[in-house]
């Protein structure tokens, strides 16, 4: 198995798999990793269909815009975030593990502020589209903690979200309108990595020069 910072150097979008399963305990250890992840308020929006059977395969690669690979990958996660996960009862029962936790002694600033956080809790519920962004945002980490475990235990995958019109991977497999499909991850073997993609430079990536804060 790699370090975290060996699999982050060495994984790269695998559009080429073998015809090779990959390994339930694989299966497992990926799945493993994305419920590990973290989420705002600990929220946890993922929910994931596992996906091997080549009929299915076959049907996510005519939806997500005919990319051959997600059909030859042996193994795909279609990845979702659940809005009901960021409903009332589940803002509320979140909130007691927090205090169960004693996750709340740690807090500062406004969160260490009871009547603050209560407020929040009384909020009625809001219409759950409002949430969509941020359910999508902690199921990414969710998946990028998968593609970084694969990779670790010598896998290729590739994100995808080129996934045709919405709602139909849901159409697909009866999920409701609550469940957002927010990515593909075809899993699986390969026999050629690819040499890293560009990527910009340092100081491209910061907004102003390091100097400027670490001596
Ligand atoms: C959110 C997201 C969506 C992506 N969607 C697709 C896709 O639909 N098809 C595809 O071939 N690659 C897709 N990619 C892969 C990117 O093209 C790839 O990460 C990028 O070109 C850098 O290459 P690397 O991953 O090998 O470093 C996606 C990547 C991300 C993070």
């Amino acid at each position: 198995m790699l370090t975290v910072k060996e699999a982050i150097q060495q994984r790269r979008s695998i559009r080429k798999f073998l015809d090779k399963p990959v390994p339930r305990e694989m299966i497992d250890e990926i799945l493993e990793a994305a419920r590990l992840a973290p989420s705002g308020s600990n929220r946890q929006p993922w929910r994931f269909l596992v996906v091997t059977a080549p009929e299915e395969r076959a049907k996510l690669r005519r939806i997500c815009w005919d990319q051959a690979f997600i059909e030859q990958a042996p193994v795909v996660f279609v990845c979702c975030a659940d809005l009901v996960a960021y409903s009332q009862p589940s803002r509320l029962k979140r909130a007691q593990e927090f205090i169960d936790d004693k996750v709340t002694e740690t807090l500062s600033g406004r969160f260490a502020d009871p009547e603050f956080r209560a407020a929040l809790l009384k909020m009625p519920d809001a219409d759950l589209e409002l949430f969509r962004a941020a359910a999508v945002a902690n199921t990414y980490i969710a998946i990028e903690h998968m593609v970084l475990t694969a990779t670790a235990l010598g896998l290729g995958s590739c994100w995808v979200a080129a996934m045709g019109e919405e709602g139909e991977i849901n159409a697909m497999f009866g999920l409701p309108k609550t469940t957002v499909v927010s990515a593909v991850l075809p899993v699986g073997y390969t026999d050629k990595v690819p040499p890293p993609r560009p990527r910009i430079s340092l100081s491209e990536m910061l907004l102003r020069p390091l100097e400027a804060a670490v001596k």
